[in-house]
Formats: structure tokens, sequence, C-alpha cells
């Protein structure tokens, strides 16, 4: 499903540079669970932003179901990584990124309307199953502002599922919540895994969460070890 080889990701901010992703390879299988742990500042955001597309990395290779992901400015190539990036990537934020103006349904609708300006009654049917499957269908006319981090967790994983990707990338989707709901959102991406066939690349600082996945890597000094 997913292979990076020997990636390496820079940031020079005038005076330094610094090398985040050195040389990092990985391997992930369709329907594959993976955490990624790593101290702060490791690179783990880093990683998920390479492989969600938002992110260009410097050196290697990287490719989804076979196909390579490359900007080399060729317009062409920027259309198709940005269809491939709607198409098979859902990506939950570390700070969530729900859009203060819209409502709950509005928020997970957003990315049916990156290619038109209106949602099929398929998808809205579709965010409301996620937002029951999620247990929290009575929020759905709410404003984000009015709910709690691990609701407002809810509806991004939400968000990120409603264009069915076949890639869930989550970065530390219960970093703010308490032990019984990071316990929650654990089954709830245990389930999407499972049911959905969704293959989850997740960051965490949580050995609970950890414990979910298939796998667990440690990324240290730009690499990624298996724990
Ligand atoms: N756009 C950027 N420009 C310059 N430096 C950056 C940029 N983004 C990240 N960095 C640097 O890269 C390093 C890795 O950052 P990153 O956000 O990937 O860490 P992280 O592992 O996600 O940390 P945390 O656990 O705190 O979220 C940090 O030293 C950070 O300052
Ligand atoms: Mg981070």
């Amino acid at each position: 499903m997913i292979e990076l080889e020997n990636i390496t990701k820079r940031f020079a901010d005038g005076h330094r540079a610094q090398t985040v992703l050195d040389g990092l390879s990985l391997r992930v299988e369709e329907d594959e669970f993976i955490a990624i742990t790593g101290e702060s500042g490791a690179g783990k955001t880093t990683l998920l932003s390479v492989l969600g597309t938002l992110l260009p990395a410097d050196e290697g290779r990287y490719l989804i179901k076979g196909e390579e992901v490359k900007v080399n400015g060729d317009k062409n190539l920027a259309a198709r990584i940005c269809h491939l990036r709607n198409k098979e990537i859902g990506f939950v934020y570390q700070d969530h990124r729900l859009l203060p103006q819209f409502s709950v349904l509005q928020n997970i609708l957003l990315p049916t309307l990156a290619v038109k300006s209106s949602s099929t009654a398929e998808e809205q049917k579709r965010a409301l199953d996620l937002l029951d499957f999620m247990g929290i269908l009575s929020l759905k006319d709410s404003p984000v502002t009015q709910l709690s981090g691990g609701e407002q967790t809810r509806v991004a994983i939400c968000r990120a599922l409603i264009n069915q990707p076949s890639i869930l990338l989550a970065d530390e989707p219960t970093g703010q919540l308490d032990a019984t709901n990071a316990h929650t959102i654990a089954s709830l991406f245990r389930q999407v895994n499972d049911q959905m066939h969704t293959t989850i690349i997740m960051v965490t600082h949580s050995a609970e969460m950890a414990k979910v996945a298939h796998k667990t890597y440690k990324l240290v000094n730009g690499k990624l070890l298996e724990e």
C-alpha cells in the first residue's frame, strides 16, 4: 500500500539546516495498522506530512499503491497527486483544524467539496452513518466550537473518513484526551481498521493507543526502528 525508500527531509532556516528525516524507509501493507512514537521534535508530524503528500521529500522514493508520488513542477503530475490525496488519504491533524464557522456535519462534508460545489445525498448519508459509528450523531448540527476535545477528535476522524480513503493518517488523535476517551478512540480506530479495511498510520505518545496497532515503530535520528 505504501513504500518509503530512503526518504530525506531537511529544513533550512537561514542559519542552520536540520535533517529531520534521514534516509527513512517504511513499508505498510494493505489493511495494516501502524503506530509511530518518538520524542517531541523527532519528526513525526513531518513524516505524516510527507505520507499525506502535504510536504515533498528532498530525496528518496514514495509510492502509494505502486504509484510514485513526485513533485517536479509538472502540472499534470501535481493534479494527479491532488487527486490521489483526495481519493486515497484521510488526515487527522494534531490540532484537528475544524472550521469554527461551520457545524459538525458541514465540517465532515468539507472534503467532498474539493472537486464540486455541493455534496451528494450519498455523501450526506455517509456523514450521518460515520457520526453514528462514532457515537455523536446527536451533535450533527452543533457548532464545533461547542464540542469537548474528545468530541472534536471524533468529528475530525469522521471528516478524514468521508471520502472513504484507503489510508488514514492520524497525528496524535488522543493527545489531549483523558484515559477513558483515549480508550474509546483506540477501539474506534481498531473498528475502522477491521470493518472499513482502512490502512492506518497513527502517531501517538500513548502506550495504550500503540497497543491496538499491529506494529509500532519509534522515530529516532530520522529513521524508524521497529519496537
Ligand atoms: N516548516 C518547518 N520549517 C522549519 N523547521 C520545521 C518545520 N516543521 C518542522 N520543523 C522542525 O522539524 C523538527 C520536527 O518537527 P515535527 O513537527 O515533525 O516533530 P514531532 O515529532 O511531530 O513533534 P511533536 O511530538 O512535538 O508534535 C522540529 O525540530 C521542528 O522545529
Ligand atoms: Mg507533531
